[in-house]
């Protein structure tokens, strides 16, 4: 939540910082700012509530011209989105400028006892508040000292703060030097021969540079445009690494699709392949998962496991509940992170923590994981963003390799996480009872999945004439069992989030509780009802819904004809194993969304009120 963007060297530091924050824009688009230390040595800010498309416009009939910069686009927590409370925020006296991501919980307290000593607020945030509280610490006269002034200026009012905290700052006195410091949300460093960027995450600086240093927690980073040092919070000088990006900045583009979702969509094919690539092992009819950074005879001895997440990866989560179950035979739980962190489940010596995040930043599931390792557990991160902060502190682990995911709708990072979540399963049984044949037909069906996700790919169009035909309904039911009630949740997921549409997804036999009272002739059913083990069983709740003349759009396997006498749109997916059905079965609903949400003209990659990356709680 919240993107921050700076940039010191040669280049024209408001092109630099505009473009980033186009690329940091699924963090959140309340509004957006940049401030730059011009020629003359004055900050110049500008801000604008909205998109960066507007702060853009702003910046072209208003220029902010200078070499060094600090920017912002907002997820609004403290104070309505407004230019007023757009970042970055100044001190008291107008020459020290800060960007924020994360939330100062005593913010309350400190802006009181500034108040009390004649400070003045223009904006509601708890952000303009942080950059007082700096300035009052600040008192630099000459250049060389201003820089060691405003680092200690700068550890001395984070002392004082509680909270979480991305940051970035500038002054107009010390030209040519910024202090970024971070608590809980991500900073990375671009580092260029001649110019540094400071940024939310690197998506916004690939396009300059693919070396990178990602700070830890408690560091403070001291840049100059040919220079870099890093210090503890305490003052310590910080071993840092420089690591080379895993993507391409055209991975980052939308290239010719209308929407990065689309676009995501489009590439399942590629990262399912991308997940399973290099860990099948076919000499044990098995997987390998090297990153998990345990033995066999440690593997062999896990008696329990929790799977941790939110959102879409909390279906992930429960995707793989039944799939470990099934294939390894043990017990699982599924814990939404933002419980785990607060109750205080039992967990014994045997039991490992897996923790799945697209991000690898989300503040619920890093709190999880930090929960699971204090009590002295074993947690283990399926990750997609390399270098994220939960990929950094988990003790092992599974990259996605999807590539980069920007539209705020989880798409392929979902396949990818169950595709590996199938490879556990699969690597679990191998060293219980699953037999050899068993895990050759299992890698045999893995192997399939690219080819079969491309082919309901292919049928885009059909589904968005469903969705064409529906698109006026007021809500949606999206039903499932078994491997499938955790789809269904995710398809409801998907339609309320981009398509503004109510949606509730459940296990089909739930209907009957008490669902089946919204089941009207404007409400179409989804059911996701493959010819599996409980196919006739969906088929009967199907014709239920069917006599209270409720619409049905049923997702069955190729061949299945029959279900065109009762449903009212069948959309086909290959045959596959039970276990790995919803890496296919989700397809058509992540379509099935998309169209709904371009036919309804909403804003697909951009949903309101969301952001890609939830860092504050
Ligand atoms: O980055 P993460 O996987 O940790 O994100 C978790 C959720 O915030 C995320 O899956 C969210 O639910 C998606 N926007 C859903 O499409």
């Amino acid at each position: 939540m919240c993107g921050i963007v700076g940039y010191l060297g040669k280049k024209q530091a408001s092109q630099v910082l505009l473009h980033g924050l186009e690329r940091l824009e699924y963090r959140g688009y309340d509004s957006s700012g940049v401030a730059v230390v011009d020629e003359a040595g004055d900050i110049q800010v500008r801000k604008k509530e909205g998109r960066v498309a507007a702060l853009r416009q702003e910046i072209q009939e208003n220029p902010a011209q200078g070499q060094i910069g600090i920017s912002h686009t907002r997820w609004a927590t403290h104070g309505e989105p407004s230019d007023t409370n757009a970042h970055p925020h100044l001190d008291r006296s107008g020459k020290l400028a800060l960007v924020h991501n994360g939330v100062i919980e005593n913010y309350l307290q400190l802006r009181d006892r500034l108040a009390q000593d004649g400070h003045e607020f223009r904006s509601e945030t708890d952000t303009e508040v942080l950059a007082h509280l700096i300035g009052t610490f600040y008192d630099g006269s000459d250049e060389a000292d201003g820089q060691l002034r405003l680092v200690g200026a700068v550890r001395e009012a984070l002392a004082q703060v509680v909270g979480t905290y991305g940051i970035g700052v500038i002054h107009e006195d010390i030209p040519d030097f910024m202090v970024g410091a971070r608590l809980g949300s991500p900073l990375v460093v671009g580092v260029g021969k001649t110019e540094k960027f400071l940024a939310s995450d690197v998506g916004a600086i690939v396009s300059h540079t693919q070396e990178a240093i990602y700070l830890s927690d408690r560091e403070i980073v001291l840049l100059k445009p040919d220079e870099i040092s890093i210090e503890t919070l305490e003052g310590d000088l910080a071993d840092y690494e420089v690591s080379t990006v895993d993507f391409t900045p055209e991975q980052a583009e939308k290239g010719n699709f209308p929407h990065y979702m689309l676009k995501e969509i489009h590439e399942q094919p590629v990262s399912i392949e991308n997940a399973f690539r290099g860990r099948l092992a076919d000499s044990q009819a098995s997987a390998v998962l090297g990153g998990l950074n345990l033995t066999p005879r440690e593997l062999r001895d896990v008696d329990r496991i929790v799977l941790c997440g939110c959102g879409t990866a909390l279906h992930a989560a429960m995707v793989g509940e039944y799939m470990i179950e099934s294939l390894a035979r043990i017990p699982v739980e599924v814990e939404v992170a933002s419980e785990f962190r607060y109750r205080n489940p039992p967990l014994d010596k045997n039991t490992v923590v897996f923790v799945i995040s697209q991000s690898g930043e989300t503040i619920d599931t890093l709190a999880a994981l930090r929960e699971g390792q204090r009590k002295g557990h074993r947690v283990l991160g399926l990750v997609n963003s390399v270098g994220s902060t939960i990929a950094r502190e988990s003790d092992g682990g599974s990259y996605l390799h999807s590539g980069p995911e920007i539209g705020v709708a989880a798409t392929k990072s979902f396949t990818s996480q169950v595709t590996v979540l199938a490879l556990l399963a699969l690597l679990l049984g191998r060293m219980r009872h699953l037999s050899v044949d068993y895990g050759q037909k299992m890698l045999a069906e893995i192997r399939e999945l690219p080819k079969k996700v491309e082919q309901i790919i292919n049928q885009s169009e059909a589904i968005r004439r469903i969705a064409v035909k529906y698109n006026e309904a007021p809500a949606m039911l999206f039903l499932g069992r078994q491997f499938n009630y955790a789809t269904a949740l995710e398809g409801a997921l998907k339609m309320k989030e981009i398509s503004y549409i109510f949606a509730s997804g459940h296990a089909s036999a739930e209907l009957k509780h008490g669902v089946i009272a919204l089941v009207s002739e404007e409400v179409p059913s989804v059911f996701i009802m493959p010819k599996d083990s409980v196919y006739e069983k969906n088929v009967s709740t199907l014709e239920e819904v069917k006599a209270r003349k409720g619409p049905t759009i049923a997702i069955t396997t190729e061949g299945n004809s029959e279900l065109e006498r009762i449903a009212d749109e069948v959309i086909y997916i290959p045959e596959c194993h039970e276990t790995l059905n919803p890496i296919l079965s989700v397809v058509p609903l992540q379509l099935l969304s998309y169209h709904f949400a371009v036919e309804r003209g909403c804003d697909v990659d951009k949903p309101r009120n969301l952001a890609k990356s939830v860092t504050v709680e």
